[in-house]
């Protein structure tokens, strides 16, 4: 297996017993080598593998070792090479240096030359490769950066501190897989963001990826990275989302819409660190920290088998929830006051002051779009008011979604049902979990993952 940052020189040289000698010197080192003795076993090579650096004998019987730099240089730009040269042959060498070769040695030469030039060449690459991973890295960045550097999670309420004690403990274990559930606009981005750069994986890329939002066609490719040339349109070798996030987080937005056949795949590189490209043999390690998010209920896809259940098991090593901001409601003034500052600073605004009236009203309404909608609705008020007070004027959420709170406790009572249900088939069961999951209808996964989620403990003596 190829393990990543070795690096795979090619030698091209007419003489087996040097190639082969030189090739015994690489053993056992980092280094993968290759030999060749003729331009046909080179070129096959070069095609065959992803050669890193090429050790070439300009002097070859049957061919011209500057032609073959050449050839090199348009075909595999990214291969560096290092020349061999006869003594007193500096024409050679110059040509070759202008037509890019990155080095030269005049034979015959002692081992630890090679070794100076190829650390040299080495040096070189990693930093090529680094270079490439950023310009990977900034193609991927498709949010503003203001969202990207949104880093700050506010609330008072109990439920959020707990989020929070909750992330900073993934943050304590930076290679357990973390699921994030909770509505749209809780902020469940915000926390995986929050636990990447509070954990030591922080100097590495946070790659968020939405596999909603990408062709079903392309997902593999997306995530595995391709050779150049495994299908139409693959102009050059591409690296995927596992491999971009190496030493860091990848973060998979709305998993629930992740089509099944992309699920036995994730669940594959989750398992095994390992990764092959499309189209291609070689095995790479990566080593990357899953954070997953859905605002679906999970579960049921998993019951609908939309979701399998192995994978989930994979994912869901630390469970956070955040709840929704209705369900609490102290949040709503410290975020507010929170927006208020942030837009000030952005508009250029003096200080902004909000009546007391507009945080009671606001309490009583439902925020179906949460924390998301809350901040929406302070830009708005911010451009749009005359004066330095926002009053609830500057808020103009229609009574009838104010009161909609107090009026309309579906949602609520659907809880409400589920933890009874729950209850019920759990006394019944004498608190076997199996035997209430069984009566349940789900499975006894999911039923303990409602226990968590809605707090039930099995002390019998609790109700
Ligand atoms: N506690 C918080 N403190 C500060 N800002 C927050 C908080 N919670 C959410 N936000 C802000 O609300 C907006 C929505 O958050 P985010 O995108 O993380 O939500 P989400 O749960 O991922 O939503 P969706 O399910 O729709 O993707 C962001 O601008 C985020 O910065
Ligand atoms: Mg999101």
């Amino acid at each position: 297996m190829a393990i990543r940052d070795k690096i795979r020189i090619l030698i091209l040289d007419d003489e087996k017993q040097f190639t082969e000698e030189l090739s015994g010197f690489f053993l056992g080192s980092d280094y993968e080598s290759y030999e060749a003795n003729t331009a046909e076993e080179g070129r096959k090579i070069l095609n065959d593998n992803k050669i890193d650096l090429l050790i070439l004998d300009v002097r070859l019987p049957n061919a011209n070792g500057l032609d073959i730099l050449e050839e090199v240089k348009i075909q595999y730009p990214a291969i560096e090479v290092i020349i061999i040269s006869a003594h007193g042959d500096m024409d050679t060498v110059i040509k070759a240096i202008r037509l890019g070769a990155f080095d030269y040695l005049r034979k015959p030469f002692r081992y630890i030359d090679i070794q100076i030039a190829i650390e040299r060449t080495q040096k070189y690459l990693q930093l090529h490769r680094k270079l490439k991973q950023m310009e990977e890295r900034n193609s991927l960045i498709s949010k503003t950066l203001e969202e990207k550097i949104d880093r700050q999670f506010i609330g008072i309420s109990s439920q959020l501190l707990e989020v929070f004690e909750q992330a900073v403990t993934a943050a304590n274990y930076p290679d357990a897989n973390v699921l994030i559930t909770g509505e749209s606009g809780t902020g469940k981005e915000n926390i995986a963001r929050i636990i990447h750069y509070s954990s030591r994986r922080k100097d590495h890329f946070f790659c968020a990826v939405n596999s909603s939002a990408i062709t079903e066609s392309l997902l593999e490719s997306e995530f595995f990275g391709h050779k150049k040339g495994s299908f139409t349109g693959a102009f050059t070798d591409r690296m995927g989302f596992f491999e971009v996030s190496n030493g860091g987080t990848l973060f998979l937005d709305e998993i629930a819409d992740m089509p099944i056949s992309l699920q036995a795949k994730i669940l594959r590189a989750t398992e095994e660190k390992v990764i092959t490209r499309v189209g291609d043999t070689n095995h790479i390690y990566t080593d990357f920290r899953i954070i997953s998010a859905t605002n679906h209920d999970i579960d049921r896809s998993v019951e609908k088998k939309k979701f399998r259940l192995d994978l989930l098991h994979r994912l869901n090593t630390l469970h956070i929830h955040i709840p929704a901001l209705r369900e609490r409601p102290e949040d709503i003034k410290p975020l507010l006051l929170h927006f208020v500052d942030f837009y000030s600073a952005k508009f250029n605004k003096p200080r902004i002051n909000v009546s007391q009236g507009v945080f009671n009203e606001l309490q009583k309404y439902d925020f179906p779009g949460n924390v998301r909608e809350l901040r929406n609705m302070v830009e708005r008020a911010m451009i749009l008011c005359r004066t330095n007070v926002l009053g609830m004027n500057d808020f103009p959420v229609n009574k009838h979604e104010v009161s909609a709170k107090e009026d309309n406790t579906e949602s609520v009572n659907l809880k409400i049902i589920e933890i009874r249900a729950i209850r019920q088939a759990l006394q019944s069961a004498k608190f076997n979990q199996q035997i209430a999951a069984d009566a349940l209808g789900i499975h006894r996964d999911a039923l303990s993952r409602k226990m968590k989620k809605y707090k039930i403990t099995l002390k019998k003596n609790e109700e």
